[in-house]
């Protein structure tokens, strides 16, 4: 059976947008696959400015989010980055078989090098640490969103770069395994859901907050008055209930627009109640957790305890193999 890895930066409380574009999937994927790996991946998180104590309070509220969302740690494991040191062992080992201009050719490298005036080498390198993630526990399957297809690529030709050199079939080609639902854009209807932006609904708000975000997200724009008729297609509104509505009330909601049957406020104050449905078992784990934060502790020591022990292994065998092992005189 494949081992599942995949990544997330601790960017503080999910939001709807990384819940359906990962998380949801991971939580599915848990059940059909044994010994799942997911990691707050915090030493990617520090590439840029960064300030200690709000880099601390968003991974745990990262990890809290995961086990809110119904990632089960009897079932997966979840754990820090940092609490694995042999992620940044192997990601050294890996940029010595990584040419630069497959690091300078990354789009995710292209976007954010060009938005500062200084860049780290860290923002060169980030892929290769993330190659380095997934192939310390030798997982063939990564569950992530089309924007790290391209990172996967990488991480195949370091695994077949790796195997050439010092051992044949060791590393297994990681596949992406992409996330059912497509990427749905921001309530502002332009950028990608972001919670800087201000655009998107974290997991764990209210109803109250929630209604104040979605009452004012954008529809199609040539629907001007309740009698015209909208375009489900074109609609943002219509993508949110393909992702929280059953099937039966997506052909009606499309039934209900391009007939003008229903203003678009009808149809967010629909869209609200399921949000609420499924947001709601999420919300109820979360209270439970902050009133018993060892929960938390226990799962995440628990998960690097078990992420060790297989990075430990990894590690002993690509130092011998590289002649790395322990030192001892010369044989005879
Ligand atoms: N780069 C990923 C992202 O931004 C996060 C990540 C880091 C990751 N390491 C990973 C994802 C390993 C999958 C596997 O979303």
């Amino acid at each position: 059976m494949s081992r599942i890895f995949s990544g997330i930066q601790p960017s503080g409380e999910l939001h709807i947008g990384n819940y359906l574009g990962a998380v949801k999937n991971w939580v599915q994927l848990q059940h059909t696959h044994d010994g799942a790996l997911f990691c707050v991946v915090d030493y990617h998180a520090i590439t840029g400015n960064y300030d200690p104590a709000v880099l601390r309070a968003r991974r745990w509220e990262m990890a809290k989010s995961l086990f809110a969302a119904g990632i089960d740690p009897t079932r997966a494991h979840v754990f820090l980055q940092s609490d694995v040191p042999e992620h940044t062992e192997l990601s050294w080992i890996f940029t010595t078989l990584t040419p630069l201009g497959d690091l300078e050719r990354q789009t995710q490298f292209k976007d954010k090098s060009s938005k500062v005036e200084s860049i780290p080498a860290g923002l060169l390198m980030y892929p290769v640490l993330q190659s380095a993630d997934i192939l310390l526990y030798r997982a063939d399957a990564v569950p992530v969103g089309e924007d790290q297809i391209q990172h996967l690529e990488l991480a195949r030709d370091t695994a077949r770069k790796w195997n050439a050199r010092f051992g044949e079939g060791y590393f297994p080609e990681p596949k992406p395994l992409l996330t059912p639902t497509r990427r749905i854009l921001g309530l502002d209807g332009q950028s990608k859901m972001s919670k800087s932006l201000g655009n998107t609904v974290g997991l764990l708000e209210t109803d109250d907050e929630i209604w104040a975000k979605l009452r004012p997200a954008v529809t199609d724009p040539q629907r001007v008055r309740k009698t015209d008729a909208g375009r489900p297609d074109v609609c943002n509104v219509y993508q949110l209930h393909k992702a929280f509505s059953d099937t039966e009330t997506q052909a009606n909601v499309v039934q209900q627009c391009t007939t003008a049957g229903w203003g678009c406020m009808d149809c967010k104050k629909v869209l609200l109640g399921n949000i609420v449905e499924e947001l709601t078992p999420i919300r109820h784990r979360a209270a439970m957790l902050d009133a018993e934060p060892a929960r938390i502790l226990d799962a995440l020591a628990d998960g690097g305890r078990a992420a060790r022990a297989i990075a430990q292994e990894t590690m002993r065998e690509v130092r011998e193999r590289m002649g790395l092992d322990a030192v001892h005189p010369p044989r005879a």
